[in-house]
């Protein structure tokens, strides 16, 4: 199993670019089971996810072609076997995407329930409801969701929690329905708005993307076409914590500041100074912050997905910052692992009291989940001497190339087989 080696201390200067989004690839390939034609990607990140989700698409009899530019093309014109067995979901939990896109085009599909995993229970029970809304038959048997429709109908769908993935497999679905479907607490992160941006070139109707009110009318075929992904706004954040921690000046390419204000927010709050425009951010910092409280919760507020990473900001800031979870219940692993380098951090429940240390101390470290690695990273990146993050293959599923980038920046970093 790999690992990373960091020497901590060193500022982050220079120039990086930014990959396409995880979160975006994951249904729009998806989506690529929908079209009647091939489709062509460009921008996709090289992550394990990317390539789980290209397996799982093969093993149904997508054709898949990658090119040394990770430029994908996708052809559904011989899938024979609509089935996501347990031994890929339970690898990746985006597999559970499929599921509306196969019913809406081929009248069945065979998904394994997703189960459990490290950050908390994560049940599948809207998006199964939403599909029954819209007609289809859906029993769970032996750990499988078994469904089966004829033609989907447009339905109004009331999401009692906002789900990303769940308003992403509707939506899909919903694109070949008969009639129009309205789905309400909808999510409105920029991955949804990146899939209906998709899904409308492929020439579906959908209006409101980015509210809480999706609407889509349904059609009765879609085509292929040439999709360039967006770009990946945690990884973003992570990097500009990353320089707000270290202190530096960074210039992020190929990103886009209007995706991530919440977290640009924190950080200015923080002390950094950040400036933008269309394609790029920089970020100045002396690394010296200020504790900032947060809160996560949907899109536009502070996403999930950067608490680790700020987590690990507070724990050297001046100060004491209130860092509260309300998505998952169980999304506080990094902290034990913090502590060991010397972070003062109380959990109660839901909420983390963190109190900023003098200084971390590098020690050997491992996460059970990509954004607390993550978190680590930021970490060890200004722990006094050695960091070794072990279990790196969490990172690998969702952070393109991460040592090397942080190297292109000056930091001491290095992956090591082991
Ligand atoms: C997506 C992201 C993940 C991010 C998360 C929250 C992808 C591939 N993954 O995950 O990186 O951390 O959004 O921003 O895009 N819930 C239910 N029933 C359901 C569905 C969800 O109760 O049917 C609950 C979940 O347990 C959780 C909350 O809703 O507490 C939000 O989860 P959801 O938005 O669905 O997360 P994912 O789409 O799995």
């Amino acid at each position: 199993m790999d690992k990373l080696i960091i020497q901590g201390g060193f500022p982050l200067n220079g120039e990086i670019r930014i990959s396409g989004a995880k979160n975006a690839t994951l249904p729009i390939f998806c989506a690529g089971l929908l079209a009647e034609s091939p489709m062509r990607f460009s921008n996709v990140p090289h992550l394990r996810d990317v390539n789980t989700m290209l397996l799982l698409l093969a093993h149904m009899g997508m054709q898949v072609a990658v090119d040394e530019s990770m430029n994908v093309t996708l052809d559904a014109s011989k899938i024979h076997n609509p089935l996501a067995p347990y031994e890929m979901v339970k690898t990746m939990r985006a597999s559970i995407l499929v599921l509306g896109p196969l019913l809406a085009r081929f009248g069945k599909a065979r998904v394994s329930l997703p189960g459990g995993c490290a950050i908390g229970s994560r049940p599948v029970n809207l998006h199964i409801k939403g599909l029954q809304a819209m007609g289809a038959e859906i029993h769970i048997e032996h750990g499988y969701i078994e469904a089966t429709a004829k033609r989907l109908k447009g339905a109004r769908i009331f999401m009692d929690m906002v789900t990303v993935t769940g308003t992403e497999n509707l939506m899909m679905a919903a694109a070949l329905a008969d009639g129009i479907t309205v789905l309400e607490n909808a999510a409105r992160e920029p991955e949804v708005v990146d899939l209906a941006e998709c899904l409308i070139k492929m020439g579906a109707k959908i209006t409101g993307a980015g509210t809480d009110v999706i609407t889509i009318e349904g059609v009765e075929r879609l085509q292929g076409c040439d999709y360039s992904i967006v770009c990946d706004r945690i990884e973003t954040g992570t990097y500009l914590a990353a320089a707000a921690m270290t202190g530096g000046r960074v210039k992020l390419n190929n990103t886009r500041a209007d995706l991530l204000e919440a977290v640009i927010d924190k950080l200015r709050e923080a002390g950094a100074k950040i400036s933008h425009d269309a394609n790029s951010i920089t970020i100045e910092s002396d690394g010296k912050l200020k504790a900032v409280n947060l809160r996560t919760a949907p899109h536009p507020a502070f996403p999930t997905d950067m608490q680790a990473q700020l987590m690990a900001m507070n724990t050297v800031a001046d100060g004491v910052a209130q860092v509260t979870e309300t998505i998952f219940e169980n999304r506080f692993m990094h902290v034990q692992e913090m502590r060991r380098m010397g972070a003062e951090i109380e959990v109660d429940g839901h909420a983390a009291l963190v109190r900023g240390a003098k200084h971390l101390d590098g020690t050997t470290v491992m996460a059970t989940d990509l954004r607390a690695s993550a978190g680590l990273v930021l970490a060890g990146l200004v722990a006094r001497g050695e960091t070794i993050v072990e279990r790196i293959y969490h990172l690998d599923r969702g952070y393109e190339r991460i040592e090397e980038k942080l190297s292109q920046l000056g930091a001491r970093i290095k992956r090591v087989s082991s």
